[in-house]
């Protein structure tokens, strides 16, 4: 082992009064652009999707022709991803599967639409917008719909959310602007059996212990003992719960049982008045 394999994973930590969760039971779009300008950390919103749309989403997603399953991954999905690929191929598969993607989207009373949409009238209050990341005239997507089904520790491994805004071969994608205020992960629980806490860890990690790493520009994965040490939260999400929260800080998905579905997307600011959404 070289000698810098062993430096434990450095970076930034947040004062302790800083990491936790805000919980709220109603939708306050105000805490949520408190996320986006890094003024807190993250909040739950409980059980505010209506009954109704999270079951019409859930049916929708098991019934999208879309819906894709590699043998080995921990996910079903409906929807594409930026993560360890070139912007061309991201945005060519964006195009491929968007109007499939919008027909899980669209149910009535979309809780998609009703976040963004509420969000958009409190930027609107400080002359900001959100809108959906373009390239060269190409939409990113608008949501990611996921499954997932691993069994063992993690359902989803530790990683965080900025290394992957970090792709040379995303380089002019207006995403990577994001990087200079903060990445921010909105997930919305429409299905949800057993286990999968949301566990956040106490620490940004820099470029250097992410080289250490070998994952530089996916931040994908954080071995387990490199994050002993830490604090962490683990936050117990239920249907029909909202959060968001800063994804600079390394986090996973613990072990779940069931189905735990979600509909989810990234999101930040790129300059003082925009907020742009990709997945
Ligand atoms: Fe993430």
């Amino acid at each position: 082992m070289r000698p810098d394999q062993r430096r434990p994973l450095a970076g930034t930590r947040a004062a302790p009064d800083f990491f936790r969760l805000e919980e709220r039971a109603e939708f306050a779009p105000e805490l949520v652009v408190d996320v986006l300008h890094g003024r807190r950390l993250g909040v739950i919103f409980r059980d505010v999707i209506p009954e109704a749309a999270r079951k019409e989403s859930v049916a929708r997603f098991w019934a999208s022709p879309a819906r894709r399953h590699r043998e080995g991954e921990p996910s079903h999905y409906v929807g594409s991803y930026h993560w360890n690929k070139s912007t061309e191929t991201y945005l060519g598969e964006t195009a491929e599967v968007v109007a499939h993607v919008r027909g899980v989207l669209d149910v009535p009373d979309s809780p998609w639409r009703s976040f963004r949409s509420q969000l958009a009238e409190e930027l609107a209050r400080q002359d900001a917008v959100i809108r959906i990341a373009e390239h060269q005239g190409a939409q990113a997507c608008p949501a990611l719909i996921r499954a997932w089904d691993k069994a063992g520790r993690f359902a989803l491994e530790p990683h965080e959310d900025a290394a992957q805004c970090t792709d040379p071969r995303q380089a002019g994608f207006e995403i990577q602007a994001v990087l200079d205020h903060e990445v921010c992960a909105v997930n919305m629980c429409v299905e949800h059996e057993e286990g999968g806490r949301l566990v956040i860890w106490n620490i940004r990690p820099d470029a250097a212990s992410r080289r250490r790493l070998g994952i530089e520009h996916t931040g994908f994965s954080y071995p387990a003992d490199a994050l002993d040490g830490f604090d962490e939260l683990r936050i117990d999400v239920r249907p029909g719960d909202v959060y968001v929260f800063n994804g600079s800080y390394v986090h996973a998905v613990d072990a779940s049982t069931g189905n735990r579905t979600n509909l989810s997307f990234l999101m930040g600011f790129i300059d003082d008045r925009t907020v742009v959404s990709w997945t």
